[in-house]
């Protein structure tokens, strides 16, 4: 009866698992992603956000997308903001079913990591965990990001060790839960003065528990009729090199030459770069004011007209249609680029962590490897260095951010619609210099 028992169960389980292992789970080695069957992932990715609420919940309407999606060539999307309560499941088996993984961020609108006033507390963690519960037991999911753009200006990189304190407790807690090893990465601006110190600095140390699992790169720099020399991407591939961790684009498809024609994609997953990139994740799905999107769901209305399904003058639900000939363009693109990597059976990885970066004059604010604060610290002791005093009288390059001004308009992360942003920099300026004045 017993030993009956057992046998019944142990049927059972592996029923379970065959049942919800409809899709092979992702997860990292070295600097690449593979799948559970040993093949290397690399992303062509869609950004899905269709308005400020959880688009996952709606089962019809993500049918109909992932539907399409699948006729792109897409196999991930990424979501920048879910309602951790929701429920999930029809729409992650409709992903799940077209082949599509999923990339979520695990801060909420007003949980995100603040450069201005950074902090790392039990609330973030809270509504961070909660998203992983969510989400980690569905086989497509690919990654959580702790953060998007958190550090948008090349002075708020002292809101870095915020964002790594993240990615370690949100580590600790997914294997405290015996969650698999989804990766915890995060999706970084452009910003050419933190090159490549921000990424390094998240990867770095002896600690891999305290370091990203993966880094997303929201870049807009390949604009029309552009090379790899010109585009800006031969430089960037030099810094992805010496990664020892995933680096993607997180975002990507700059839209100030009509029409898209997606040639950036032919150099991620092409030879001149699928060797240390794992693909592009193409901004974005729904087509609003900002004017990247790849679909429509019907034509658009007066700005102000209010109805059902519309929202700042665009159909926000209903039947996707491509937008011409965007779409056919990356579609055409996709469907060339089939890079195969390797096998994980025959990867081993050699490169090392990177250095932890030291403090430039006006430029990286972090000097090393600095002690992490823990969850509820609100200031990082130890870091004043004689960057920070500089900073202050203000000798910082004016360069800014060199996410272009193509990017504006989106609605990605904690530096999310047009207008908060310059509002964010200019009080950003004041957070961060009474930081200074606080830890000198
Ligand atoms: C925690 O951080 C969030 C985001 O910066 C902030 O809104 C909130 O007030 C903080 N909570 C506490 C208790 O400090
Ligand atoms: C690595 O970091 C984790 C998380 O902070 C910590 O618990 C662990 O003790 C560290 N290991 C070593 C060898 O320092
Ligand atoms: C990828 O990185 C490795 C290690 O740094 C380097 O040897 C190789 O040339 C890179 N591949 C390409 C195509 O740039
Ligand atoms: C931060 O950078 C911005 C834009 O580059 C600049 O205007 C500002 O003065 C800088 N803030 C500080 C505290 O140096």
């Amino acid at each position: 009866m017993f030993a009956n028992m057992l046998v019944k169960s142990a049927l059972l389980a592996s029923f379970a698992i065959s049942a919800t292992n409809a899709i092979a789970t992702i997860t990292t080695l070295g600097n690449k992603f593979f799948d559970s069957d040993g093949n290397q992932f690399f992303m062509k990715g869609v950004a899905y956000q269709l308005t400020e609420k959880d688009p996952l919940i709606n089962e019809d309407q993500c049918k109909l997308d992932a539907s399409l999606m699948k006729d792109l060539g897409a196999n991930t999307i990424r979501v920048y903001h879910v309602d951790a309560s929701g429920d999930h499941d029809g729409c992650m088996s409709a992903f799940s079913d077209a082949g599509i993984y999923l990339l979520v961020d695990l801060d909420t609108f007003n949980t995100a990591i603040n450069p201005i006033v950074a902090s790392w507390n039990q609330t973030q963690f809270e509504r961070y965990s909660a998203v992983m519960d969510a989400f980690a037991n569905y086989d497509n999911t690919m990654g959580f990001f702790v953060g998007n753009e958190v550090v948008a200006l090349n002075n708020q990189s002292l809101a870095a060790p915020y964002v790594k304190a993240a990615a370690r407790d949100l580590k600790a807690y997914r294997n405290s839960k015996n969650y698999r090893e989804i990766p915890v990465g995060y999706s970084a601006a452009d910003i050419a003065e933190l090159r490549p110190m921000l990424q390094n600095y998240l990867a770095c140390g002896t600690n891999s528990s305290e370091s990203i699992d993966m880094f997303g790169l929201n870049a807009y720099e390949w604009c029309g009729d552009v090379n790899l020399q010109t585009s800006g991407y031969d430089t960037l591939n030099t810094y992805a090199k010496s990664l020892n961790i995933p680096i993607f684009f997180s975002e990507t498809g700059c839209n100030t030459n009509r029409p898209r024609t997606f040639d950036d994609q032919s150099a991620i997953l092409g030879p001149d770069m699928n060797d240390n990139w794992s693909g592009a994740i193409v901004y974005e799905w729904i087509q609003e004011a900002n004017t990247y999107g790849l679909i429509s769901y019907g034509s658009t209305v007066a700005a102000t007209a209010v109805a059902t399904n519309v929202q700042g003058g665009f159909s926000i639900a209903g039947t996707p249609t491509p937008v011409s000939p965007d779409f056919s363009n990356l579609q055409a693109q996709w469907k060339t680029l089939t890079p195969s990597g390797v096998q994980s059976s025959t990867f081993t990885p050699s490169i090392t962590a990177p250095a932890c970066p030291a403090s430039t004059s006006g430029g990286w604010l972090v000097d090393g490897d600095v002690k992490l604060p823990s969850v509820g610290e609100t200031e990082v002791t130890g870091t004043a260095t004689a960057t920070a005093t500089a900073t202050t009288s203000g000798t910082v390059s004016a360069t800014g951010t060199a996410a272009s001004a193509s990017a504006t308009g989106k609605k990605g992360g904690a530096n999310t619609n047009g207008g908060k942003e310059v509002a964010g920099m200019a009080v950003g300026l004041a957070g961060v210099m009474v930081g200074f004045i606080y830890w000198l």
